[in-house]
């Protein structure tokens, strides 16, 4: 008579892992219980006993939702979880510069050495180790046991995957040795080649879709959210970096990896210490030789600055680390035919021409669209329909037509005419724009606005994307629907939708449409309510205003603090407030280019009545103060004369990183001044205006450094 098993740990002390093959277990034996007492009518366990189990599966439910769906209230068959939870990043997942030469990497060390201010002879040791194409993983170990596996996501916040993770079988549930008691190893997850093959040899059986390559079938097989899937795909892992953690093992990046393999994690074999640029480059090529035979797809070479502390020093630049680069291979080609160059109008009313081609494969991918990125390109290459082209694909970036093979021209293939008229209905004329210092731009646009349908279902589509407003269920094909049945035409329409699709007597009910159904609209509405709280970064990136990208969003953000202060300061800009754009202009990294868009965007009363809309929807949250506690946060700083420890970028960058504004001159609005030997001017003008001024190493002890 089959026991119950002495499950003796707490519930709510349980590791996921371990909730997850325990409620198994217990599943196994309420289900051989029921068979008993019911089929066979020969019990094997007392109620009391059978109570036990019920009890404790149910408690590991509530505390482990997602295993509910396979669980005891299910019927017939493990239904998969609905989707996957959030999980913030403690320490944000970034991405890599590229470089694509020999100089790219010779300046990529030179700028290291000009930030650290190092003297020729001394040597920058880099790691070079190959760049795998899989999908990023962050997994978190407490006191060595995986705790928590979550996807990249948009690198603030990614998916919780520990379910699906811990069936790789690389990963290990338990790590070796003297592990921290916090240490979050991340890496790279993906599939071999040869079992690339074997499963799109099984795809195609089963009369499934095949994925397009190694990287899109990792992907499609980790977030996958019935667990076993992924456990029926032999995914891999490298490990090759880390996020939170308590304390590092080794004080080098080639160290601390190979501290990873001591703990049973797998690592790349291929990661090598270089001394220097003319090492890295021998490296690089050493891999692109070996590349076709390692059984995995790699798109280039990291190099990464070996010591650790100059990696601290060094820092971020945008989204990617100063102390990193990630050197690609060469773009791959094929040569096909262009069967039509169509015109694509982009948020800013950029035509765009696009080449149509006879599907190629490029580099394991099928290619049928490239960019032929304007009208001067096309006429640069003197593109026609119907000829034969050499396209190029390089990563992730878009492919695009690089040649025209001329001795296969087509006898009578007319020239390209680019269009005076904007593709939309409107027929809205296209315009060349001069720049401020009147060079005439290569671009033309569309000067339509908002009465062009094209500009205004990219706005949308950008406004949904995923470093903006991140709407789950609303992609770009479903915005594309919205937009042409008349239900969202603006941002704010989005907000508005469930409540007039609630509205009595609305025939047209979401649900009823094809492809969308109860419960995906449901799931839809509930994914633009949980977004109905916004981070003010996030919608003022999101406003689709030109020049203004994640960081400078990032940057107004934290300058003005909340929605309110943001909007009447772009209020005060718009109406020639000339003080007002002064103090947009101290902001670092905001120039004129920035400001001329705010002006002329909020000076625009569509504009104005658009984002009153939205705005009266939403619920905005305050930026985050840039390192709130450290002592010169807010402040702004004037750095003057030489220094000793630290180069001037080194210097700016780090009271930047402590949320300090660094200015150029002494004002009334400086907070304090670092002098060096040698100030003269700024150090007179702080003492003139009173101003608290150190030296180098007052401000080293003020920032604790
Ligand atoms: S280091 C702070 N090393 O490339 C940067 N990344 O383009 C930490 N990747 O998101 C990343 N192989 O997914 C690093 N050996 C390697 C890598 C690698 C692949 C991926 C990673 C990252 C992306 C950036």
């Amino acid at each position: 008579m089959p026991k119950p098993a002495p499950f003796s740990t707490p519930p709510d002390q349980l590791l996921p892992l371990e909730a997850q093959a325990e409620h198994g277990e217990l599943l196994a034996l309420i289900a051989n219980a029921d068979e008993a007492y019911h089929g066979l009518d020969a019990p094997v366990m007392s109620d009391a006993e059978y109570d036990v189990l019920r009890r404790r599966a149910e408690a590991i439910e509530s505390l482990f939702p997602h295993l509910k769906t396979s669980g005891l209230a299910a019927k017939v068959g493990a239904k998969a979880q609905e989707k996957f939870a959030k999980v913030r990043h403690r320490v944000p997942m970034l991405s890599l510069a590229n470089s694509f030469s020999r100089e790219d990497v010779a300046d990529f060390e030179a700028r290291i050495r000009s930030f650290l201010g190092l003297g020729a002879a001394e040597p920058v040791i880099l790691t070079a180790e190959p760049k795998i194409d899989g999908l990023s993983l962050a997994l978190r170990y407490e006191r060595g046991r995986l705790v928590q596996a979550a996807t990249r996501g948009d690198g603030e916040e990614g998916e919780d995957v520990t379910i699906n993770a811990g069936t790789i079988a690389d990963i290990p549930h338990q790590l070796r040795g003297d592990v921290p008691a916090v240490f979050e190893v991340r890496g790279e997850a993906y599939l071999g080649h040869a079992d690339f093959a074997a499963l799109n040899a099984r795809q195609r059986e089963a009369g499934e879709k095949e994925f397009a390559n190694p990287r899109n079938a990792a992907a499609g097989s980790l977030r996958q959210l019935d667990a076993s899937i992924t456990a029926s795909r032999p995914l891999r892992f490298f490990a090759y970096a880390w996020g939170d953690v308590e304390r590092l093992p080794a004080d080098t990046q080639f160290g601390i990896v190979q501290t990873f393999k001591g703990w049973a994690l797998p690592v790349n074999p291929l990661m090598k210490r270089c001394a220097g640029v003319d090492e890295v480059l021998a490296h690089y090529a050493a891999i692109e030789a070996m590349r076709a035979g390692l059984g995995y797809d790699i798109d280039g070479v990291v190099y990464k600055v070996d010591r650790i502390d100059w990696q601290q020093r060094l820092g971020f630049v945008g989204r990617a680390p100063r102390w990193a680069t990630a050197h690609k291979f060469p773009a791959e080609k094929a040569t096909t035919l262009v069967e039509a160059i169509d015109i694509q109008v982009g948020r800013t009313g950029a035509l765009t021409p696009v080449a149509k081609l006879r599907p190629v494969t490029v580099g394991g991918v099928v290619v049928s669209n490239a960019t032929l990125h304007n009208a001067d390109e096309i006429a640069r290459l003197d593109v026609r329909i119907g000829d034969t082209v050499v396209v190029q694909r390089a990563g992730d970036v878009i492919p695009q037509v690089v040649d025209v093979v001329m001795a296969q021209r087509l006898a009578g293939a007319a020239p390209y005419a680019f269009p005076h008229v904007c593709p939309c209905d409107l027929r809205t004329p296209v315009a060349k724009e001069t720049t401020a210092a009147g060079i005439e731009s290569v671009v033309r646009r569309c000067t339509g606005e908002f009465a062009c349908p094209y500009q205004r279902i990219e706005h949308l589509k950008h406004f949904c994307s995923r470093r903006a407003f991140d709407i789950e269920g609303l992609g770009d094909k479903q915005i594309a629907f919205f937009f042409e049945k008349g239900l969202i035409k603006e941002p704010g329409d989005i907000f508005t939708l469930a409540a007039r699709d609630a509205m009595p007597g609305n025939l047209q009910r979401i649900q009823n449409y094809e492809g969308f159904g109860e419960v995906s609209t449901r799931n839809l509405f509930a994914a633009i309510e949980a977004r109905r709280t916004i981070q003010l970064e996030r919608l003022i990136f999101a406003l689709g205003i030109r020049h203004i990208g994640e960081t400078t969003a990032k940057m107004l953000a934290r300058n003005y603090g909340d929605w309110a202060s943001f909007d009447a300061a772009a209020m005060r800009v718009a109406a020639g407030d000339v003080e007002a754009a002064a103090e947009m202009d101290a902001i670092d990294q905001i120039g004129e280019t920035v400001i001329d868009a705010i002006r002329s965007y909020f000076s625009e009363s569509h504009n104005r009545a658009i984002v009153d809309r939205l705005a009266s929807e939403l619920t905005v949250i305050d930026a985050e103060q840039a390192a709130k506690d450290s002592p010169v946060a807010g402040k702004t700083v004037v750095f003057t004369g030489s220094l000793e420890k630290m180069t001037r970028d080194e210097a700016k960058a780090m009271a930047e990183r402590l949320g300090a504004k660094v200015a150029g001159s002494v004002s009334k609005k400086t907070d304090l001044v670092v002098a060096g030997p040698g100030a003269g001017s700024k150090l007179k003008a702080a003492s003139e205006l009173g101003i608290e001024v150190v030296d180098e190493d007052g401000w080293l002890t003020l920032v604790g450094g």
